[in-house]
């Protein structure tokens, strides 16, 4: 299609995207750190099998260190995350369990068992290895060998001033890792969605938003008045009585592109939502969160806290799930309309996913 503008069609709202447009997808995508499971998930002896951007990753813990590998066997493609961790020479591999081929910290096959006498292993015999590293509870994986970004900073998650619960969702959502991050920036959904708790709806106007891009993040900020409640104040330092609405300062940090930290401030302290999504495939998202607050510190009163950022959750979920389609198309397909200034945040988003190659036409 060439880039002219086309009007809204119905083309948008089929459900299934074109095979060139998830693999350009998943090729945009490829390039980034994605959390792929907590790290309290991974058996100590025992592999593991995930999902990240429709590739079967097997994850294990080989002489200490996390590594992850293409969960496919050189020899007949049997999966290796059915295999186990054995010793051989001194050296922890990872043993299929069709045939027994075992594979080192590096991929390359160590042990063929049916090798006749003399025979080397052959240098092919190897499984792609991928990147992989430890941070905030999570193990990150990247498909690429040359990472375009860090794996974005969540400073609270490490400062003893801050209180942090973390969640993990146990159903995956069934939307793109990209509208999942949308949904969280987004603001002027908060009547909508959230009527009662983030906003009202006889107040839509969108508040005054600044946008900017500092080196690996989108950075939003603006000020916005809310009913008071467990997520967006600090409700033991109120009385009863007060219902008076909140002031609070956000600031939003996206990681480009599937990171987001929601920094709230107001009068009483600051409190922290973090969101890592895990692209298993264009249309299937596991979501990571954390949430800090650096007030009212008791851990018995985390579960107010919990359940009110479930409760959220909850309901942007079936909104979310129903967007399509699932890949975000560039905006000169005219798929979409976001109406400034409202959703200029989104807009700055996509415009930037557009420069990295994942936004792509369905
Ligand atoms: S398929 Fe893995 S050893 Fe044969
Ligand atoms: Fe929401």
């Amino acid at each position: 299609m060439s880039k002219s503008r086309v009007k809204f069609s119905n083309v948008a709202f089929e459900n299934t995207p074109s095979e060139e447009a998830v693999s350009g997808f998943y090729d945009g995508m490829r390039k980034f750190w994605h959390p792929v499971l907590r790290r309290s998930d991974l058996p100590e002896t025992k592999p593991l099998s995930v999902e990240l951007l429709g590739t079967g990753i097997v994850l294990a813990k080989l002489d200490g260190r996390i590594r992850a590998f293409r969960d496919v066997c050189r020899h007949f493609q049997a999966r290796l995350s059915l295999g186990e961790i054995v010793d051989i020479d001194g050296a922890q591999s990872l043993q299929c369990p069709y045939h027994g081929w075992a594979y080192g910290s590096d991929g390359r096959c160590v042990r063929i068992p049916q090798l006749p006498p003399g025979r080397r292993i052959p240098p092919s015999a190897c499984v792609p290895s991928y990147q992989v590293q430890e941070k905030y509870g999570l193990i990150w994986v990247c498909l690429q060998d040359d990472p375009l970004f860090d794996i974005p900073d969540y400073p609270e998650w490490d400062d003893l001033s801050f209180r942090t619960v973390s969640i993990n969702e146990e159903e995956p959502t069934q939307t793109s890792s990209i509208r999942m991050i949308m949904g969280t920036l987004d603001d002027t959904h908060f009547p909508w969605v959230h009527e009662g708790i983030l906003g009202e709806r006889d107040q839509p106007a969108p508040p005054d938003h600044k946008v900017w891009r500092d080196n690996r993040y989108l950075v939003m900020q603006y000020e916005i008045e809310q009913p008071p409640n467990y997520s967006t104040t600090d409700v033991s330092q109120r009385s009863q009585d007060d219902s008076g609405w909140v002031k609070n300062n956000y600031t939003d940090y996206v990681g480009m592109p599937n990171v987001i930290r929601l920094v709230k401030d107001n009068d009483n302290g600051r409190y922290v939502i973090w969101l890592a999504t895990c692209p298993n495939r264009f249309n299937k998202t596991t979501n990571f969160w954390a949430f800090s607050r650096n007030f009212n510190l008791d851990p018995d009163q985390d579960k107010a806290y919990e359940d009110i950022a479930t409760l959220v959750r909850a309901q942007d979920k079936p909104i979310i799930e129903s967007q399509r389609p699932w890949i975000i198309p560039p905006f000169w397909s005219g798929i979409e309309m976001p109406l400034g200034p409202g959703d200029t945040p989104l807009i700055e988003y996509q415009k930037w996913l557009e420069e990295l190659e994942i936004s792509v036409n369905v």
